[in-house]
């Protein structure tokens, strides 16, 4: 699954995700700059922030209210489709999507 993640830095960088995998694990593993994933994926850090194109929420699913609470203490700026990247699991379909990493 080739998802690829553009960067406030200006980092483009497109992964070949194992589904199954959370999409922050991906990241983290290929230094996608702004994803840091300090907690280890249990919504306890908000460092893996990515902003979800409106024609893929569908398939990305919706935050829970934990993750609702977590979005809420985003330090770069939160979007109506922002997401923690460690609650999204790739899956085939997400082929070729697009998530955006937003700045400090
Ligand atoms: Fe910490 Fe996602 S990795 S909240």
């Amino acid at each position: 699954t080739q998802i690829t993640w553009k960067c406030a830095s200006g980092q483009s960088i497109t992964i070949n995700v194992t589904a199954g995998q959370s999409l922050m694990e991906a990241a983290r593993d290929h230094d996608v700059d702004g994803i840091f994933g300090d907690c280890g994926g249990n919504l306890a850090c908000a460092t893996c922030h990515v902003i979800v194109p409106p024609e893929w929420v569908e398939l990305t699913g919706k935050p829970d209210a934990m993750e609702e609470d977590m979005l809420d203490i985003v330090e770069t700026g939160r979007t109506p489709t922002s997401r923690l990247s460690c609650q999204i699991v790739a899956t085939h379909e997400m082929d070729g999507m697009v998530l955006e990493v937003p700045g400090a």
